[in-house]
């Protein structure tokens, strides 16, 4: 019987894939590779000495996805696959509709064939908008600010209303706060294609010599420092997070929702001075503008996670730099040659 992880070759699917691995599951990996290189599936058999089964398969083609399916015994599934950035989302909505939710709606249509009616799906707290106050729980109101967002909604809708149509499936959505760092090993990490979006690459690119300076998004936020807060998560323990998830919905039916996070805020200078302590390395930063769609403050409280899923955060600020400096430096231009 096998797990079948989409989007596995992805930042957060390789780390996944590794904690199962090595917690001895059988994996099958399908990607598209729109987003990622075949290289970070190279790299995760290296660190476990496991093979992974990979097919480069797009969750829009039905009938290779339906392939997958009956070449193997898929009895559940982790959908990391999608697209992520919020920007591009913006300006290509048809795209990011079409794939994440298309996409999601075939595999949903083959685990309920094929009676592999278990997924946990990597959903994130871009689903809570602009909340009201923090820390966040699962229960407060849900909307979104953009397209990317939508999606990840719409998904939970569909997969809310397809257990309540078939009680036998077991769903599980992770709502992820701001997974960052790398593994230990420094094999595998995140290979944004661009510049870097998000806080934490760029951090990365500035310590390292790649960039000249990071633009500080606004210091005028209703915060301590009066940067944007948000709670960063190592990556190691949010894939943990997905093995956690999966022996639950093992044991049970129903749809769940739970917070991926830390519990902590920390600011965007707070980020920059941990990752200068974590290093010795140098991050030029300066004031700039605020982003447009962008909060004040975005933090968890992740005890339903606990309480439910056995799952806590184990690493800390200083842990997410020191690995995300590790992964950078030792592959400076990403999974690149
Ligand atoms: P990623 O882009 O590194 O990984 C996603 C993978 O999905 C890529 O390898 C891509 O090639 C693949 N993919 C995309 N569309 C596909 C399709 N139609 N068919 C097959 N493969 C496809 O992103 P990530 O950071 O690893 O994120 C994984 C998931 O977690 C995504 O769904 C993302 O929206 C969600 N998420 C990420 C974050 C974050 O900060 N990284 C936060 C919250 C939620
Ligand atoms: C962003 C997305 C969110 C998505 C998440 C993970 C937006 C508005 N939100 O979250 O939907 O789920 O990524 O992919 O894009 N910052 C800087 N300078 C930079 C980059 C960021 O100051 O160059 C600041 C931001 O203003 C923010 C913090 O750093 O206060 C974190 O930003 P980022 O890493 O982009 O994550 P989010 O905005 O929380």
């Amino acid at each position: 019987m096998a797990i079948l992880i989409t989007g596995g070759a992805g930042y957060i699917g390789s780390h996944a894939m590794v904690e199962f691995l090595e917690a001895g599951k059988e994996l099958v990996c399908v990607d598209n590779l729109s987003n990622s290189k075949e290289t970070s599936l190279q790299r995760v058999k290296q660190i476990t000495g496991k093979e992974v089964k990979f097919y480069k398969v797009d969750l829009l083609d039905i009938d290779a996805l339906e392939k997958v399916f009956l070449e193997n015994n898929i009895e559940s599934c982790i959908h990391f696959a999608g697209l992520k950035a919020v920007g591009e989302s913006c300006s290509k909505p048809l795209l990011y509709y079409h794939n994440n939710i298309t996409g999601t709606l075939n595999l949903c249509k083959l685990l309920s064939k094929y009676n592999a009616k278990r997924i946990v799906f990597s959903s994130s707290a871009t689903v809570y908008g602009k909340p009201a106050s923090v820390p966040i729980t699962e229960d407060f109101p849900l909307s979104t600010t953009n397209p990317y967002g939508e999606t990840k909604l719409m998904i939970e809708r569909i997969l809310k209303d397809l257990w309540a149509s078939d009680n036998e499936w077991s769903v599980s959505i992770l709502r992820y706060f701001n997974p960052i760092g790398a593994h230990k090993s420094g094999l595998i990490g995140e290979d944004p294609r661009d510049i870097p979006n998000n806080l934490l690459p760029y951090v990365a690119q500035v310590a390292l010599g790649k960039r000249e300076c990071l633009s500080v998004h606004g210091n005028d936020y209703n915060t301590h420092d009066g940067t944007g807060v948000r709670d960063y998560i190592h990556v190691v323990d949010l894939a943990k997070a997905h093995l956690c998830a999966l022996e639950r919905a093992e044991k049970i039916t129903g749809v769940e929702y739970f917070n991926i996070g830390t519990g902590k805020g920390y600011s965007v200078l707070d980020v920059v001075k941990a990752y200068e302590e974590a290093t010795g390395a140098k991050v030029n930063y300066k004031i700039g503008p605020r982003r447009p769609g962008d909060i004040d403050e975005c933090y968890a409280n992740p005890e339903k996670a606990y309480k439910i899923l056995g799952w806590k955060a184990q690493y800390n600020l200083e842990d997410m730099c020191k690995d995300s400096y590790n992964w950078q430096s030792k592959n400076p231009n990403g999974y690149e040659e």
